[in-house]
């Protein structure tokens, strides 16, 4: 039971400090206990903690919004109040854009099978994560597009072939269903099922051309890449592509307050500025003065402390760190990731890249022996792999780094320590 946090720190209610080196769920991107948010919530809240905006605006979401928009180059900031209702809402925006210009019929998305994208019904029935299978027949069947996936799919292709593959795919997907299709919707970096695995280069750029050419609007999931996790803004900066939607949250307030967006581009708000002139979405919650008042704090500290460029160096660190973890443990089968959001693939065999044990039992290995070590990390297998996420506060210091891998590659020797002595795995020489 955790009794307090500061920085990278969390501390449980016996005193045992643990590194939180997955910010949670990837959202305390800033740190924990940061004075200038704490600050600025407690100056909000003397405020005004609560309107409905059915009736008001305020000035900490007015300025909320005017700031995403100035960051992110995005005219439209749809306030709600978690990632699941973001892109509950970006399907929202999609639909209402399609009847605004007079293409009602357009209704399906397309998505990744091996996405996440929240637990909702909509947002469930864009993912074929284990979590879908609680809505039985409830979760909409839309076609989905093969995941990008290479250290389990493409074998024996460059990434610039596999690319080509899976676009290829999603071309006959789209001639198979453009009539109907108001969308596709997609995470840059597959977070919580994927651990981590960024799409190939020229995925995206040719994801966009692909809606441009069958005009279905492009929907980016980066509620867990978004405001610098990956070492751009948004992760898909990396590649310069600009989707028609952005759904954001976690990192947006960094786990200080409970706020998601859904950022809107020229061409949906325009449709929408020119048709009816009204959405017809929202939540209690959304655009709560408190909410937005700590994103606010939060994006200013990004800012202010140059948090960017920071992580960018840390991740940097971050990365040759877990590069050495895989090759010393035999129980790595793959390292990868973008910016500070890592992660490490188990396998019981690396030249098979097999995994015999249930699903899930090794990841949670990994998570215990972790916790006995101080270290928290997030298992992320979505009920498709063994990975867990490495993606601490952007904010970490060096000396943090070299403690986290140091946990880790403890925590990562005795799993594999026990699992040799159950004959669940050979290690091989390189193995610590
Ligand atoms: C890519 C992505 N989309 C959506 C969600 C759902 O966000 P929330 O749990 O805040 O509803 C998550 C959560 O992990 C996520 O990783």
């Amino acid at each position: 039971m955790i009794d307090r946090a500061k920085g990278v720190w969390l501390i449980d209610t016996e005193g045992k400090e643990y590194l939180d080196g997955c910010s949670g769920a990837v959202v305390t991107s800033i740190g924990h206990g940061n004075p200038d948010v704490l600050a600025a919530i407690n100056e909000q809240a003397v405020k005004v903690t609560f309107t409905h905006r059915g009736a008001f605006a305020t000035e900490a979401s007015e300025k909320l919004a005017a700031k995403i928009a100035q960051m992110t180059g995005y005219p439209g900031v749809w306030l709600v109040g978690s990632g699941s209702e973001a892109v509950e809402a970006a399907i929202q925006f999609a639909l209402q854009y399609f009847r605004e210009i007079g293409q009602p019929e357009r209704q399906h998305f397309l998505s990744h099978r091996h996405g996440y994208h929240g637990n909702t019904l909509g947002a469930l029935s864009l993912s074929g994560h284990a979590r879908r299978t609680v809505l039985g027949g409830l979760a909409y069947d839309f076609p989905t597009l093969r995941t990008p996936y290479q250290y389990r799919d493409g074998e024996g292709l460059s990434e610039a072939n596999y690319c080509q593959v899976l676009l290829t795919e999603a071309r006959t997907h789209l001639e198979n269903h453009s009539g109907h299709l108001a969308g596709v919707v997609i995470e840059a970096v597959g977070g919580a099922t994927l651990g981590a695995t960024p799409v190939p280069d020229g995925y995206l750029q040719g994801m966009r051309e692909l809606c441009d050419e069958f005009g279905v609007l492009l929907i980016v999931d980066e509620v867990m890449t978004c405001v610098g996790r990956t070492g751009a803004m948004m992760a898909v900066d990396h590649w310069n592509v600009k989707p028609d939607l952005i759904a954001m949250g976690k990192g947006m307030a960094a786990g200080y307050a409970p706020i998601a967006a859904v950022l809107v581009g020229e061409r949906v708000l325009a449709a929408i500025e020119n048709g009816t002139g009204r959405i017809l979405g929202g939540h209690t919650y959304a655009g709560n003065p408190l909410s937005c008042a700590t994103a606010l704090a939060v994006l200013d500290v990004f800012t202010k402390d140059q948090v960017l460029a920071h992580g960018q160096r840390m991740a940097k660190e971050l990365e040759e760190g877990l590069d050495r973890l895989a090759t010393r443990h035999t129980l790595v089968g793959d390292a990868r990731g973008l910016g500070m959001l890592r992660a490490l693939e188990f396998v019981q065999d690396r030249t098979k890249k097999s995994v015999a044990l249930p699903q899930g039992t090794i990841s949670s290995r990994v998570f215990s022996a972790c916790l006995e070590q101080g270290l928290v990390v997030y298992p992320s297998t979505g009920g498709f792999n063994e990975s867990i996420l490495v993606a601490p506060p952007l904010t970490i210091s060096s000396e943090e780094i070299t403690d986290l891998l140091s946990k880790l590659d403890t925590a990562l020797a005795a799993v594999e320590r026990r699992m040799q002595e159950a004959g669940e795995i050979t290690l091989d020489s390189t193995s610590a």
